[in-house]
Order: C-alpha cells, then sequence, then structure tokens
C-alpha cells in the first residue's frame, strides 16, 4: 500500500490563504508510486480545492478529504454537513472522531461509529482517529464488517499540536494493538509530525496526520520532499 501523508486543515485559513496554499509552488510529482497525498480543507474551500485537483496533472497523487461528516443522513438536520451534501466533489477521505471533535464538539464513540457507516455509505474512507485509552470501546460500537474498511489514525492527545511528537517505539506497539482490534487495516500517526521525524513514522506506519505543518505550503513541501 502507498502511505498516506493528509494534511488537516482544521478550521484555519481565509479563502485567500487557501487560494495562497493551492497556487504554491509545491513539488506535487514526486514520490508518486509510493505516496498518496490528502487535502482536508475547512469546508467553505471545499469545492474551491475539489476544482483545483481536478488537474490531475499538476495533482496526479492528491485526493480530497473531509474533516467531519454528519452522523445522520440528508434531512432535518440544520449546520451539519451529510455524506448527500459531499456528493460530487471527490471527497475520497472522511476524518473521524478526531480528538478536538470529541472534547469540542462531545463526539462519543458510538456518534463516530455512526458517522463512519454514513461515509462509507457515501463511498468515502473512513480515517477514523483514536487514542490508545479508547481503541478497544471505540472499536465495540462498529460492526465487524465495517471495522475492516477503516482506516485508523493512532492520535495521542498530548502529541497533538504540542510540537512533543509520540516516542516511534511506542507508536510501533500501539499500531500492533490497534491490528490486533481492528484486523489488518492501514494504520497512521499523527501527532506534532514534522519534515524532520515524518520517515521515522513512515517505518512503522501507513501514513501520517499532519495539523501543524501543513499549514504552510513550503513546510507541507518540506514534508512530501523528504519522504
Ligand atoms: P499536529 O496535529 O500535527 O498539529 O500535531 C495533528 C492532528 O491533529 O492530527
Amino acid at each position: 500500500m502507498k502511505k498516506l501523508i493528509i494534511a488537516n486543515w482544521k478550521s484555519n485559513k481565509t479563502f485567500e490563504g487557501v487560494q495562497k496554499w493551492m497556487e504554491a509552488d509545491t513539488a506535487w510529482n514526486t514520490n508518486t508510486d509510493t505516496v498518496d497525498i490528502v487535502i482536508a480543507p475547512p469546508f467553505p474551500t471545499l469545492l474551491y480545492v475539489s476544482n483545483k485537483l481536478l488537474d490531475r496533472k499538476k495533482f496526479p497523487n492528491v485526493f480530497l478529504g473531509v474533516q467531519d461528516l454528519s452522523s445522520y443522513p440528508a434531512g432535518k438536520y440544520t449546520g451539519a454537513v451529510s455524506g448527500q451534501n459531499l456528493e460530487g466533489f471527490h471527497v475520497i477521505y472522511a476524518i473521524l472522531g478526531h480528538s478536538e471533535r470529541r472534547r469540542y464538539f462531545h463526539e462519543t464513540d458510538k456518534d463516530v461509529a455512526l458517522k463512519i457507516e454514513q461515509a462509507l455509505s457515501h463511498g468515502i474512507k473512513p480515517v477514523v482517529c483514536v487514542d490508545e485509552e479508547y481503541i478497544e470501546s471505540q472499536a465495540r460500537q462498529i460492526d465487524d464488517v465495517v471495522l475492516k474498511k477503516c482506516i485508523v489514525a493512532y492520535e495521542p492527545i498530548e502529541a497533538i499540536g504540542s510540537g512533543v511528537a509520540e516516542d516511534v517505539g511506542h507508536v510501533k506497539k500501539v499500531v500492533e494493538k490497534i491490528r490486533n482490534v481492528f484486523g489488518e487495516v492501514p494504520v497512521i500517526y499523527g501527532g506534532s509530525v514534522d519534515d524532520m521525524n515524518v520517515n521515522e513514522y513512515l517505518l512503522v506506519t501507513d501514513g501520517v496526520l499532519v495539523g501543524t505543518a501543513s499549514l504552510d505550503p513550503e513546510m507541507f513541501g518540506r514534508i512530501l520532499a523528504s519522504v
């Protein structure tokens, strides 16, 4: 499997900032055989980024992701973004159950399981974020058949946005633990990944989820170049 490098901009950036990022002089067509890149922009800029990514010559291995998805289908759910809303945008991945969603928006394991079902029913690959302590409780909420369709992101809360990434040896152990629970699924790591440490994590995982270091196109380009 190709390594997955996901840029999660969270709720940062103006529209102009997103335009500048997409126009930046990043070398997109390196490592196309070994790496797939995902950009998960804020929802208001999804259409813009989606249209940009249609240029497959410039972005041969860059795919669109969302940072969340409604746990409900289309309908009377004001403010929610449903799988149906995303049809036609070429969304390939959905980051689900990020610790910031769990912490600030009180998402439960059950909510995340419903989101996974919604994503899959719209042909979107779920990237399910877990910290060590809720690997099992999260998996218990997910149907056995569905478990094997997930990509799991190990995201230790203390490493996110702190500049202090998790010990690689520990990441390796948690990756095994996740596979014991979810099955032979792709597992990626997220938490203070940058151009200096990315390769260590790629040795023991199937990819990385990058927050802070994805905000600046130059910095993100350095990560891609060092892989
Ligand atoms: P970070 O964020 O790279 O800023 O630590 C990672 C994440 O939230 O997944």
